[in-house]
Order: structure tokens, then C-alpha cells, then sequence
């Protein structure tokens, strides 16, 4: 097994992937800020939206001090785009062993969705050792992490999808979360209306609840 890389050590030390769907470039700089004012110094800005390309540009232009990934990603081409934008890494829902492979072409790190043991398997057989659950409170939550982790010493995860603040002592009390994955944080009515402080605020309220089961 290789040495864990940079970001995978960025990811677990941030402990929390804010999962972003914005509308408008412009709102990347000031989401950005407002995570880093929580503590947090990582972001996710997924490819559903017209404007996640040029987020990714701006962050990485802009705010060199934040780890930024692009989600959503369900194509080698998509990989390619977004990796040419800068982007650290790449999240995608599911395991597309070709978007696997191109990420690991560019030396790009990838965490791709898993929701069942033969998932797991094949991102092991690429040499993963990060996945996302996903839809971590449809396929299991906490309780398909406890039972796969005897299975898969060597796996961690990154659950997302249904997760809210009140999840997350239970889901680090697994000790196999890398990292907590979703949207609570960055809620897009908070960012349309501005309400940038709202962002910063969820971040240290939801950091002090890993923090309880953690330290
Ligand atoms: C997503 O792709 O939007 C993430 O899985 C976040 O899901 P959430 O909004 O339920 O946190």
C-alpha cells in the first residue's frame, strides 16, 4: 500500500466535506471564505450546475489555501474538464471504473460512491482507500459502516447524502470516517440570500459535535 496523499491527509484532518450546488461563480469566493472562518479548509463544488467549472477556476486562482474538489463527476470527459480547471480531487455518486482510472492517469485523487460490499471491493482493487457512502442515510448510514469494517480494515469512508449536524458524533464514533460529506452546511438558500455568516456558523456547531467524540 502506498503512503496516504496529500490530500486524503488534508481531508481527514478538515473532517467535514461541504458539499457545494451554486448557482452563480461569484458565490465560490465568499462560500469559501466563510468555511475557512468556521475552520474548515476544504470544499466540494459538485458539476450539476452551468457555474462549477468556473468555481473551481476561482478557488483554485483565488483562495490557494482551500482544497477543492469537484463532485459529481460521472465521465472521463467530465474528470478531464474538471482536472484541467485544477481541481485536488474528484467525488463521484457511484464507481465508474473509467473515471477512476482517468483520475489516477492525472495523478488526481479520487473518492468514488459505494453503497454495498462489492462496491467497496472494486474501489480496493484500484487501490482506494477513501470511498464515499453515498446515500450514506438511504444505504445503511452508521450501521453499514460497523458491519463492513471488520471486512475492510483498510477502507474509510466518506458518508454523504442525508447527513445533518446531529449525525455526525455517531458517524466519527465508528472510527472509520475520514471525513462527513454534505450540503447542511452550505444550503443554497443561504447562499442566494448571502447569508454567508449562516455558513460559518454551521461549520464550528457541527466541527464541536466531532470534536465531543473525537478528542
Ligand atoms: C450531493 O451530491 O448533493 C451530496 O450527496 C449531498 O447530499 P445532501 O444534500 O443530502 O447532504
Amino acid at each position: 500500500m502506498t503512503a496516504p496523499d496529500q490530500v486524503e491527509v488534508a481531508l481527514r484532518a478538515a473532517r467535514l466535506l461541504p458539499v457545494l450546488v451554486l448557482d452563480d461563480a461569484d458565490h465560490a469566493i465568499p462560500v469559501a471564505d466563510a468555511l475557512r472562518d468556521g475552520g474548515v479548509r476544504v470544499i466540494e463544488v459538485t458539476c450539476r450546475t452551468p457555474a462549477a467549472l468556473d468555481a473551481i477556476r476561482r478557488l483554485r486562482a483565488e483562495r490557494p489555501e482551500m482544497l477543492v474538489g469537484a463532485g459529481t463527476v460521472l465521465s472521463p470527459e467530465l474528470a478531464a474538464a474538471v482536472c484541467d480547471a485544477g481541481a485536488h480531487f474528484v467525488v463521484s455518486p457511484g464507481l465508474n471504473s473509467r473515471v477512476v482510472e482517468y483520475c489516477q492517469s492525472r495523478d488526481c485523487t479520487v473518492i468514488p460512491g459505494v453503497a454495498t460490499p462489492t462496491e467497496i471491493e472494486r474501489a480496493m482493487s484500484h487501490g482506494l482507500r477513501i470511498v464515499k457512502l453515498f446515500p450514506a442515510e438511504v444505504v445503511g448510514g452508521v450501521a453499514m459502516i460497523e458491519a463492513v469494517a471488520g471486512v475492510y480494515p483498510h477502507v474509510d469512508f466518506v458518508p454523504t447524502g442525508g447527513l445533518r449536524r446531529e449525525h455526525l458524533r455517531r458517524y466519527f464514533a465508528t472510527g472509520r470516517v475520514a471525513a462527513c460529506g454534505g450540503g447542511w452546511m452550505v444550503k443554497p438558500d443561504w447562499i442566494r440570500a448571502g447569508h454567508f455568516d449562516h455558513v460559518r456558523d454551521e461549520v464550528i456547531a457541527s466541527l464541536a459535535e466531532i470534536t465531543a467524540v473525537t478528542s
